[in-house]
């Protein structure tokens, strides 16, 4: 893989090592009298710093500061080979050139290969996703916006939802032919008159610019927007016939193997040159493919079961699993935020569905109580089974799942448990091998493994991993497998190519290279957004990073301005969050490179000023890591006996730049 010597472009202006950040403000206790005088502040910005707090934040900086410079050599600084025009880079018009390109057709590959991958910018970019070993699971800290933003959330809402029932009321009474799908028709009763299609009409259509928009060429390191534009408030669209190249920050390609050329697609038009692009037959009856089986076994040795078994669609996968293994007289306890697959098919399967707060271990122990001393509803019989569901990482809050908990739970009251990895394989864990491999827990102890090749594979469809017994189960029980289309040729070579080249096999080094460069890149991103004072959810290891906008007219501004600097980005509201925390979806990907997080750092900082998103209070990070000899329990301390105040974080961008490569290494705070 072409290597780019280090060379940073972000503004690495020095700042004296007793310099204040500039633009510190106030404590934010969170009791009850600070909310309220919170709810009267026009931003909590606007508050002063108590004092004391800038001495001594000032002098920690400065300690920290002169240990930095002690431990850390400034890197030695090469000219940049600048032969991605995807880059954005700033450093310099004229880049010195270490060698030139062979031709001009030589340097759009690469160009091509690098807009698709970013080279790595220097090996301190890299680090092991790993829970710490001994280290405590704690649930991260939801911080919360002042009390305004919320009401003045709720209120756009309820205008929208007024203003869209009274254009309904006048609509059906005078534009009868524009709303005739709407209304009773010859005695037939109208299809589309729920609260769904009122929410489409008169809310989200106002900002559907924002949503699906059409894109061509590899969802890589950057992607190509199709541009339109609409005459009829996004009724309908005319697209322009150009297109606008954009940093991907929006795909879940979290490994990079969305790529169109390298070892995964050589391998990939060699098997569609010999197999073509179906086995035209289910797996039941003559779509059985050399393939699938190659792949099955893979996928079991990857993820550390004795057998797997894989699906065309990972959507499928969940949807028709539960029915093949629960029914009646069963019950599945859910997490309230589980995936709609595994919600559907849950529903499915004819067991009891019982649910639990997201993540809430002691509400999980509360309901099995309840539930195994009562038993089947009525009869009070014992339950048949009691399966456990959970997501590996949930892919709307970034937040992983407590293995460890759900581990002691499984052993204390003997469910059986059933983790989707969709966004957690290859995602997480040193070897990417999920959660398990992220905690350092033993695959036996989780009983059936899920998870979709459609993320990190860079491919299509889903697999589940179990034992044998239960894997044979599936193959003719399994509606989507039995009835539906076997996983095409092409799809599976993608599969084991990729999961080969991240075990080292292929490309010696190559696997392990991308999964240290997603953890670097998921911590990097997710401390700077928090230095910077936005309000982000989900663990410091999640390659998802939410950053809440609650408001809903900041869900089409923060598009708008982002699409404006070139960067695609991932909008998401009600119905697929609670109503007031809508927000924007980061997905990292190994593909980027440390610039495109410093731009995207950058366009964050810009837009958070202008649309006053910088809302963290710091309960949930964005401090400097504890100086040496502070350790958490003495910090823990402090904080109880209140003598250290909670800042809430609003550091200069240059300061979270110069920082993060750093501090990233450390436990983040
Ligand atoms: C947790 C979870 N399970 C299953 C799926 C469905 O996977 P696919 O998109 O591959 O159909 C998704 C999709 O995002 C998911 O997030």
């Amino acid at each position: 893989m072409p290597r780019r010597p280090f060379s940073s472009a972000s503004p690495t202006v020095p700042i004296p090592i007793n310099d204040t950040p500039r633009t510190r403000s106030s404590p934010s206790s969170r009791s009850a009298a600070s909310k309220v005088a919170q709810f009267f502040s026009s931003s909590p910005k606007a508050a002063s710093s108590p004092p004391g707090y800038l001495t001594a934040s000032a002098s920690l900086l400065a300690a920290q500061e002169q240990s930095n410079a002690r431990a850390f050599s400034p890197s030695v600084s090469l000219p940049t080979i600048s032969l991605s025009t995807a880059t954005a880079d700033k450093t310099s018009d004229t880049p010195m050139m270490l060698f030139s390109p062979p031709s001009p057709e030589a340097a759009r590959k690469l160009a091509r290969q690098h807009a698709e991958f970013g080279p790595l910018g220097h090996a301190s970019h890299q680090y092991v996703s790993q829970h710490p070993k001994g280290a405590e699971i704690e649930h991260p800290i939801e911080d919360e916006p002042p009390y305004y933003y919320l009401l003045t959330t709720y209120i756009s809402y309820l205008v929208l939802i007024i203003f869209g029932h009274v254009r309904d009321f006048f609509g059906k009474r005078f534009k009868v032919e524009t709303y005739k799908h709407l209304k009773a028709q010859n005695g037939y009763a109208p299809l589309n008159d729920d609260f769904d299609n009122f929410y489409v009409r008169r809310l989200k259509m106002r900002i559907n610019d924002c949503f699906a928009r059409p894109i061509t060429g590899v969802p890589g390191r950057f992607i190509n927007v199709l541009d339109r534009t609409s005459d009829d408030f996004n009724q309908t669209f005319k697209f322009s016939g150009t297109s606008t190249e954009t940093l991907n920050m929006s795909s879940y390609n979290y490994l990079g193997f969305a790529q169109s050329e390298g070892p995964c697609a050589d391998a990939v038009e060699d098997t569609t040159r010999k197999y073509g692009l179906s086995s035209a037959s289910s797996r039941m009856d003559a779509g059985t493919l050399d393939l699938h089986t190659d792949v099955e076994n893979l996928v079991a040795n990857f993820v550390g079961k004795p057998a797997a078994m894989v699906f065309s669609m990972g959507y499928g996968t969940n949807a028709a699993a539960f029915s093949a293994l629960v029914g009646k007289g069963c019950l599945v306890i859910s997490d309230e935020l589980n995936h709609a697959s595994i919600r559907f098919g849950v529903r499915i399967s004819g067991a009891v569905i019982g649910m639990y707060k997201h993540n809430d271990m002691r509400d999980l122990e509360r309901l099995l109580r309840e539930q195994i001393s009562q038993g089947q509803p009525r009869t009070h019989r014992p339950w048949k089974k009691i399966l456990v569901v959970v997501e590996g990482l949930y892919s709307m809050e970034g937040t992983m799942c407590n293995l460890p908990a759900l581990i002691n739970l499984r052993k204390q009251y003997r469910f059986n448990l059933f983790v989707d990895e969709a966004h957690s394989i290859g995602a997480l864990g040193p070897n990417g091998r999920g959660v398990c491999d992220y905690f350092g827990v033993d695959t036996a102890e989780v009983d059936l493994l899920m998870g979709t090749l459609t993320k990190s594979f860079g491919a299509n469809g889903g697999y589940i991993a179990a034992e044998k017994h239960i894997i044979d189960k599936l193959r003719y029980s399994h509606a989507g497998s039995i009835f539906g289309e076997a996983p095409a040729p092409p799809i599976l070579t993608q599969i084991s190519t990729s999961l080969r080249l991240i075990a080292g096999e292929v490309v010696i080094g190559q696997g392990e290279e991308r999964l240290r460069r997603l953890a670097f890149n998921s911590r990097y991103l997710r401390i700077g957004l928090k230095r910077l004072g936005f309000i982000v959810y989900g663990q410091d290891d999640s390659p998802i990073i939410p950053l809440l906008l609650y408001n809903p007219a900041k869900m089409p501004a923060f598009s708008h301005e982002m699409l404006r600097r070139k960067i695609a980005v991932v909008v998401v509201g009600y119905p697929a969050t609670p109503l007031v925390s809508s927000r924007a979806r980061f997905c990292v990907s190994a593909a980027h490179t440390k610039d495109d997080l410093d731009r995207l750092l950058t366009a964050c900082d810009e837009i958070g000023d202008v649309l006053q998103l910088k809302f963290s209070s710091g309960l949930a990070g964005g401090a400097i890591p504890l100086v040496p000899g502070v350790t958490p329990e003495m910090e823990k301390e402090r904080k109880q006996r209140r003598t250290l105040v909670t800042v809430p974080p609003r550091w200069p961008l240059e300061e979270v730049l110069k920082r993060g490569v750093k501090d990233i290494q450390v436990p983040l705070r």
